[in-house]
């Protein structure tokens, strides 16, 4: 992808990773994803705004090779997708300094090998002046990362925020406007990488309401051209609001916690709530995690492996205690052949998730009739709670 322009001093200078479908080897990428870089051009200095995965290196030193001198480069943030062309960047312009935060500085050092003589560090609302163009960084720390921080351009209203509000959307388009399918990319995108850092987001999200700003450009997916639609979603995500939902991660080897699953399910239709489903040999948990961003209610369901839960139920139990979404409430259900200890052991794995524990319906083998009215009791209770939280 060639440079984009952006407005007359700003160029998208990134790259568009169509056929990733895998980051950190666990966050699966079904619409692909893009490493935006953006360079700034002031009347005296040029800028250079956080870098692209190693991987595809070439795009951006191909977009660089014309430009005759570069003075600063940005890294907002050290994860290799952003800053991994870094040691390239300023090999090819000796005479570039890296700006970063206090906390960045040591990590550059460290994750990629950059000369301390190369590093100059900015405070938070320090400016740099480029001439008649002016960076102003912001820190804001945990989106994702300690040492992230944003970075303002206020002559073109425009707000580089790294990861924070992106999503993972692999197109040419260079700007959202108001596609719907950028928003649930960002909401795929808050659940899988931001959703622990809620409460750091909220303190974040409260820093950019002093800020005037046209444009968010952040470090994936298009530019928000109408940002209050991505802020309010941000705001929506980290409210304490929940939806009247219940979702069932399951396992089920021969078919008993399924029977289990299909009759709370419609227990739970019989009294106005709606559930989703997710079979764990076959989900995306990218999916999972966008439906834990606001559901009231979690029930794992799992078969007996050696007397303890699935692995794979073990795996999406982990999965969800270390995203630590608002639900309010959880239950485990499931079958076993002789004898289980899975209500202890995936107990114990969910210190994070700050729920009240509504119960545990075990069968062994096949359910029967009173397991069926204990799945009944269980939907009541959780229609009691979802009434008492005003969600019928
Ligand atoms: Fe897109 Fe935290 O890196």
């Amino acid at each position: 992808m060639p440079a984009r322009t952006i407005t007359e001093r700003v160029q998208w200078v990134g790259a568009v990773d169509w056929n990733r479908r895998l980051f950190d080897d666990l966050v699966p990428l079904p619409e692909g994803t893009s490493y935006n870089a953006y360079l700034v051009r002031g009347s005296e200095q040029t800028a250079l705004i956080d870098t692209v995965d190693p991987a595809l290196q070439h795009n951006l030193l191909e977009a660089l090779e014309s430009l005759p001198r570069l003075d600063y480069l940005v890294c907002q943030h050290v994860e290799q997708d952003h800053s991994g062309t870094i040691p390239q960047v300023l090999a090819r312009f000796p005479e570039a300094t890296l700006l970063c935060s206090t906390k960045a500085r040591p990590m550059v050092e460290e994750h990629l090998h950059v000369e301390p003589s190369r590093i100059r560090t900015v405070a938070d609302g320090e400016t740099v002046s480029l001439g008649d163009r002016t960076l102003q960084f912001i820190y804001a720390p945990w989106v994702h990362w300690p040492e992230t921080m944003l970075t303002l351009l206020p002559e073109e209203r425009i707000l580089f925020t790294c990861d924070f509000l992106g999503s993972h959307f692999a197109t040419s388009r260079l700007l959202a406007g108001n596609d719907p399918a950028v928003i649930n990319a960002a909401a795929r995108y808050y659940a899988e990488i931001m959703m622990p850092f809620a409460p750091a987001i909220r303190n974040n999200l409260k820093k950019l309401d002093g800020i005037e700003f046209d444009i968010i450009a952040p470090s994936h997916g298009p530019l928000h051209d109408q940002p209050s639609l991505i802020i309010e979603a941000y705001r929506d995500w980290i409210s304490d609001r929940v939806a009247n939902r219940v979702v069932i991660p399951y396992i089920s080897m021969h078919g008993s916690t399924e029977a289990m699953v299909d009759h709370l399910i419609c227990a739970l239709a019989e009294r106005g709530i709606a559930s989703e489903k997710f079979n764990l040999t076959v989900t995306d948990l990218g999916r999972l995690a966008v439906s834990l961003l606001d559901a009231a209610t979690l029930v794992i369901g799992s078969s007996t492996v050696l007397m303890g839960a699935h692995p794979s139920v073990i795996h999406a139990t982990a999965v969800a205690n270390v995203l630590r979404p608002k639900v309010r409430h959880a239950a485990i259900i499931g079958s076993y052949g002789w004898a289980t200890k899975m209500t202890e052991q995936l107990t114990a794995m969910i210190p994070n998730l700050k729920v009240e524990l509504l119960g545990t319906v075990l069968c062994k083998g096949l359910p029967q009739a009173d397991d069926l009215a204990a799945l009944d009791a269980l939907a009541d209770t959780i229609r009691d709670r979802h009434t008492a939280l005003g969600l019928l």
